[in-house]
């Protein structure tokens, strides 16, 4: 209908009359009807048929890698890591968007300060990285209810359906962040290509589903903001949801996502026997045949919950081992638009995690937490990217199926290659994917120059592939314009310069590698090279052992063959010196990171990152006749060979650094559960009045509601006070809290404490029974309960509603009393959605004492506040079950011109049930759980912490048992020592401490 009114004019009426039906179901609106977003090409820049997207004409492998935002809340530090993932060959990065972070009260949307996006897309305009923007609304992303702001709970309608009290909930932020994103599209000059609408619109338990009106809602809230650029989806496995067609909801290029060895680090060394797909690109042709072979988030490392393994079992997980395995898997199916989740995890600071999670969120990406990048991985798929990077044949080569006779006579091994013309590639894996088996194995293979061809051909060598690996190999390659016939070795790269080609190959340890080029005249520059020539060929035959082979080919227009194994290979980099173009690439040998290189006028400027003395080794880029080299900005002395290779030394010795000792700070210490005082006044907080909830999801077990969003409290820690008069029979009294998985709980009669759900990696929800004392008649008596919201929880499978699982009470039980007679006050975070701290958003503020005072925010420690000596969490701790919050002020001189990863780490002390909450000038950093773990280390960022200056350290300390809680060691440590070419990183401004007016 909604063409069909576009296009007959003389049906206007009868469109008018149909639109107004559909308003009256509830969610389109007549000028909606008639946009014909589907008919009109928008715009004619970024543009895509079957094999590629296009931006500007040019044909792209977008290739990714996932970052979020709000997991760095920096905006200094945004150039860092798009310049490390620039560095690896990436031109694309994917981010969501957390609408929970912008919209904490409903119709209130604040994007500013760390929030503000537009410092993100400047970094990636700088750094010459494509984003591809993700605003949900619903997003998962291991983020507090999938992103969803807690208000959400007070919501009847079904989400991410076409419930219209639901769509309308969404309306505001999706007009809000469409305009941003619409501001910031490549049209206007941003960095922007595409844009996700929804995410995994994949599973449901309610019909109609996939519901095509629904997705087409989300997409026209975002043409309606003014998205021009294609939209596309990310189906959770392919199941061509929303793909291109006749109808609504339709995105323009389909795409989805695959975690083919999941999220249990624990055994990471098990690749199940099936986890290797090999029927994506047939599905492919079926599901979405017109648009490129497109997959929205590949698994690039893997979350960890609480009690789970650790990030280090991660990280085994999904190694080097796997990107060759599984990411050259992609390849031989052709795909072209390739994003890894995550490339740069980040942290879940200030509460915006879900359950399922802790605070860091490192995620084994190739980039640290810390923003390191010394992981294999990170060298591994910088190899991988560098080649698509040189390889244009790639984009539109016809695709062949695996097989495992066709070129090897060795059944182990199975082939699949593409073909261009005549350049073909060959992707090689082990027939059984996950063996650790070595096979050895020669391939067949077509060359114009030869024929069908059995390589390696020098004199009794073949290939092996070892273990868990897979590689490419290529024929009727071009470099430049000249053929490189076959190559079994990996090429990293190459590059035609004006006076001669460099190429970079490489092999696993040990192996046999051999390459031809269309080229004579041999010279060995450097180790040991078999080779023969025939008939205008160069046929190079060498082992990948560690020792660098260097040949020269060709009579006045050489090409230098640069042979490496591939730990060698690591240290190489092609650096470009526009933001999107390799027309005129430097490549270079160096160490641990380089970010930039340009030639101006006879000198070359190179920017980077070394963890040592670095030598720097410039193979092609480098002016004819260069007259100075810069290291960040330090001139460093060079030669230059008789082959025109520059090479210089970058110095490195480690500074002074003076990190203090936490132990000897001056800390102060407050009481931060006065609540459970007969003195404490709670009559500001709000009554538990609501005889019904508005939650549709789950029903009341108690006479008064007694969910914390009912009453607009959705992060942090909960408090509830329950008074009631006595009869003096009372003997126990029973109660189910509900936080979110791990959480914990603890509960008062009035200061007597009376116990704890002490919180279990894997509940939810806990029931807890007290005995109590013997209470008076006729008093009154006040229950206090203290829960840990640790988020809410994700909304994956539609239907389920769980993004509405309250948190709270839940039920509770008073011996001989009426649940009525029990009546209750609760808070949260001080102003609930009229959260008080604008500068570090709705979350990071939970409902402890010392939080609604703003006891945690920088200058607090000169409040009137009642603060205390102390010698601190770990020498003085607690001395009884409770809260209790230590604050000390710590100075930092760390210099400019180096990146110095700092982390706080908590000591495990004893078995003993305790939690803990770090605070760095303001900003909630850490959430430790000593009981369930595992996270014990908290990098925190320069630009969170304030490197020269004098930085505020608060601990809430929390312990759930009788006796006394004592962390068991707290400290400052170096993570890295790194010399850097990143520029400065300001601190980032939020709130300091002023009194709080009606705080309580
Ligand atoms: C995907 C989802 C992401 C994230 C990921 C697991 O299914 O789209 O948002 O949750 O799983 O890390």
């Amino acid at each position: 209908m909604k063409n069909l009114c576009n296009v007959l004019s003389a049906a206007a009426l009868a469109c008018f009359t149909v639109a107004v039906q559909a308003r009256a179901v509830g969610y389109r609106s007549p000028t909606e009807f008639i946009k014909p977003y589907k008919r009109q090409a928008l715009q004619d820049i970024v543009t895509w048929d079957k094999d590629t997207i296009f931006v500007n004409g040019e044909r792209l492998f977008l290739y990714s890698g996932e970052v979020h935002p709000y997991r760095l809340p920096v905006p200094d530090l945004y150039i860092d890591i798009f310049q490390k993932i620039k560095a690896l060959g990436y031109n694309g990065v994917s981010f969501y968007v957390d609408w929970a972070l912008l919209e904490g009260k409903p119709g209130e949307y604040r994007e500013e300060g760390v929030f503000n996006l537009k410092p993100f897309f400047e970094a990636a305009s700088e750094a010459g990285i494509y984003l591809l923007a993700r605003p949900g609304p619903y997003i998962n992303a291991e983020v507090s209810g999938g992103g969803y702001p807690g208000w959400i709970q007070r919501v009847q309608g079904l989400l991410r359906t076409r419930a219209k009290d639901y769509l309308n909930a969404t309306d505001n932020y999706m007009a809000n962040i469409g305009k941003t994103i619409a501001a910031a599209q490549i049209t206007n000059g941003g960095p922007i290509i595409l844009v996700q609408p929804e995410n995994e619109y994949t599973n449901s338990n309610v019909k109609p589903f996939p519901d095509g009106e629904y997705m087409q809602y989300v997409e026209d809230q975002i043409r309606n903001a003014g998205v021009v650029v294609p939209l596309i989806s990310n189906d959770a496995s392919p199941q061509g949801h929303n793909a291109p067609g006749t109808g609504v909801g339709k995105v323009d290029i389909y795409g989805h996502d695959g975690y083919p060895v999941g999220f249990d680090c624990s055994n990471p060394t098990v690749w199940g026997d099936r986890q290797l797909v090999t029927d994506w690109y047939t599905k492919h042709l079926t599901q979405s045949p017109s648009t490129p072979f497109s997959i929205i988030e590949f698994q690039g490392g893997s979350f960890d919950p609480w009690g789970g393994p650790g990030f280090e079992k991660c990280l085994q997980l999904v190694n080097a081992q796997f990107e060759r395995v599984f990411y050259k898997n992609l390849y031989s199916f052709g795909v072209t638009i390739l994003n890894f989740y995550m490339t740069f995890g980040g942290t879940n600071w200030g509460n915006l995690g879900h359950p399922g999670g802790y605070t860091s969120y490192d995620y084994a990406a190739v980039i640290a937490e810390d923003r390191q990048v010394n992981r294999e991985k990170y060298s591994e798929q910088k190899l991988q990217a560098n080649f698509f990077k040189v390889s244009p044949a790639y984009l539109t080569a016809s695709r062949g199926s695996a097989s495992t006779k066709q070129f090897t006579t060795n059944p182990a091994i199975t082939v699949t290659d593409a073909t261009n013309n005549s350049t073909k590639f060959y992707f090689v894996r082990h027939t059984t994917y996950n063996t650790l088996d070595s096979a050895s194995y020669k391939l067949t293979i077509q060359t114009s120059a030869f024929g069908n061809t059995t390589v390696p051909q020098y004199n009794g060598t073949s290939l092996s592939l070892n273990g868990r690996d897979s590689k490419i190999h290529v024929s009727d390659y071009d470099i430049g314009g000249k053929t490189l016939v076959y190559s079994t070795a990996e090429i990293l790269t190459w590059h035609k310069y004006d006076d001669k080609t460099v190429l970079v190959v490489y092999g696993g340890p040990g192996e046999t590698h051999e390459l031809v080029l269309a080229v004579t005249g041999l010279e060995v520059l450097e180790g040991d090279v078999k080779s023969t020539a025939t008939r205008g060929y160069t046929l190079l035959n060498f082992e990948a052992d560690g020792t660098r082979k260097v040949a020269k080919v060709g009579v006045d227009d050489f090409v230098y063959v640069y042979m490496l194994d591939r730990n060698s290979a690591y240290n190489y980099w092609s650096v470009d010196q526009g933001p999107h173009s390799n027309a005129d690439a430097v490549i270079l040998k160096a160490g641990y990171l380089v970010r930039t290189a340009k030639v101006d006028g006879s000198a070359l400027v190179l920017t980077g990152d070394v963890n040592a003395t670095t030598p720097i080794e410039i193979l092609g880029g480098a002016p004819s006749g260069l007259s100075k080299l810069t290291f960040n900005g330090e001139e460093l002395d060079f030669k230059t060979s008789d082959e025109g290779v520059v090479s210089a030394n970058v110095d490195f010795s480690k500074p002074d650094l003076k990190i203090p000792d936490l132990s000897s700070l001056d800390w102060k210490y407050i009481n931060s559960l006065p609540e459970i005082q007969s003195s404490y006044d709670d009559s500001d907080w709000k009554d538990a009045d609501l005889v019904k909830t508005y939650n549709s999801h789950r029903d009341l077990n108690t006479p008064k509601s007694l969910y914390s969003s009912d009453y607009g409290y959705h992060t942090g820690t909960l408090l509830y006070r329950g008074k009631f008069t006595a009869t003096g029979a009372e003997k126990t009294f029973s109660i189910i809290t509900q936080g979110g998985t791990a959480y914990g709980s603890s509960v008062w009669l009035n200061d007597q404490f009376l116990g704890s759900w002490k919180g279990l990696a894997s509940e939810y929800f806990g029931t807890s029974t007290f005995n109590l004392p013997a209470l008076t008649a006729n008093e009154t008596y006040t229950i206090t309960v203290v829960i840990d919201n640790q988020g809410l929880d994700e909304n994956w499978t539609i239907g389920t509603e769980t993004a509405k699982n309250p948190r709270g009470i839940m039920d509770y039980n008073l011996d001989g009393h009426d649940k009525a007679s029990v009546s209750w006050k609760l808070t949260g975070n001080l102003g609930g959605e009229d959260y008080i701290d604008k500068s570090r958003g709705p979350l990071n503020e939970g409902g402890l004492y010392a939080e609604r005072q703003g006891l945690h925010l920088p200058g607090a420690l000169a409040a009137d506040a009642g603060w205390v000596d102390s010698a601190g969490p770990v020498a003085d701790g607690l001395t009884k079950p409770g809260i209790g919050f230590f604050a000390a002020t710590f100075d930092l001189n760390i210099p400019g011109g180096w990146d110095i990863p700092l982390s706080f780490t908590i000591t495990n002390s004893s078995a003993r049930a305790y939690r803990a909450q770090l605070y760095v000038n303001g900003w909630q950093y850490g959430k430790y759980v000593n009981n369930i773990g595992p996270q014990t280390r908290f990098p925190v960022p320069q630009g969170i912490l304030d490197y020269q200056g004098t930085n505020y350290l608060a601990i809430a300390l929390w312990g759930h048992e009788d006796g006394e809680t004592k962390l068991g060691g707290l400290e400052l440590g170096v993570d890295a020592v790194v010399k850097t070419g990143l520029g400065s990183v300001g601190v980032v401004k939020g709130e300091t401490y002023q009194g709080r007016q009606g705080a309580y």
